[in-house]
């Protein structure tokens, strides 16, 4: 995969292209979408945010209105935009395998629209899911080499540390010819607000140094992944340090919440570093 500049803009946290509203596309390499489920999800109740200096929690729930819904659109010409501005990855996710298979089937046929195919097998704000799947070792086999039949292109997955070691994952995603790992996931975690207990996903800077490791150990490893760096990039230092540990490309999530010109400091400072 060649991204240029290899800056892409982490899945959920730009919806379904909006973010492409405040940034000149010229400054990102591509752009994922919110992961789409097999049936429509309408998410978690409120609150959905918790955010300090550190972190950012979000429970939302893999909102997201279904493959169905979303092939609709795709035919309704209704992205168009979107592929004309940028490079669009596609993510993938489901309540369990079946449903990753079902979603990997109907998206197939329109392979040809994506750089890439993300798959999030780490969300931790759905009940079932994701890091379910990623700890029954010989269905998440067949999953990966299921999937991988059924899609021809760029394949990603997008791992936690929850779930399976990270340096295990790498070696299986290798042995079945998987292209990527995005490295990492929110992690789950848990506050008192108002009294109550809050739970959700962890994301931002206080991810960095967990996402730095897991990336220099799946790089020194499988070299041969194309790893994205997803974690905790808020600057451009962050950038520099995930590119020091072998990141292929870098992600951003928490970051264009923050300040929504990070993408274009970001972008102008890999290319006069990296360019
Ligand atoms: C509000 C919010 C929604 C997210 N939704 C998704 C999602 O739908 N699919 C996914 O794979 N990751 C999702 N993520 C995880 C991000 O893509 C990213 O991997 C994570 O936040 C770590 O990067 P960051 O520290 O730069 O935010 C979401 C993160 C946030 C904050």
């Amino acid at each position: 995969m060649e991204l240029n500049p290899p800056l892409i803009i982490a899945s959920g946290v730009g919806g379904m292209g909006e973010y492409l509203k405040l940034i000149d596309p010229k400054y990102i390499g591509a752009y994922t979408l919110k992961t789409i489920t097999l049936f429509p999800k309408e998410g978690n109740l409120p609150p959905r945010l918790f955010a300090t200096q550190e972190y950012l929690m979000n429970n939302i729930g893999l909102e997201n209105v279904g493959i169905d819904a979303f092939i609709e659109k795709l035919n309704n010409n209704q992205y168009e935009e979107l592929f004309e501005k940028t490079k669009v990855i596609f993510s993938l996710g489901g309540d369990d395998a079946q449903e990753y298979k079902r979603v990997a089937q109907k998206i197939a046929p329109y392979e040809d629209h994506f750089e890439a195919i993300e798959v999030n097998f780490s969300c931790p704000n759905v009940k079932k899911g994701g890091l379910n799947i990623l700890s029954d070792l010989s269905s998440l086999q067949d999953l990966l080499i299921y999937m991988r039949k059924v899609l021809k292109g760029f394949l990603i997955a997008k791992i936690g540390v929850e779930g399976i070691f990270v340096e295990q994952i790498a070696q299986i995603l290798k042995d079945h010819a998987w292209n990527g790992i995005t490295l990492i996931n929110t992690i789950r975690g848990l506050q008192i607000v108002n009294d109550k207990v809050f739970k959700g996903g962890l994301s931002g800077p206080i991810l960095k140094p967990i996402a730095l490791r897991a990336v220099y150990e799946v790089k020194n490893r499988a070299p041969e992944l194309y790893v994205i760096g997803s974690g905790g990039i808020m600057c451009e230092k962050d950038a520099d340090d995930f590119f020091k540990v072998g990141a292929d490309a870098i992600s951003l999530g928490t970051a264009i919440y923050k300040d929504p010109h990070i993408v274009e400091r970001i972008a102008k400072h890999i290319g006069r570093c990296y360019g």
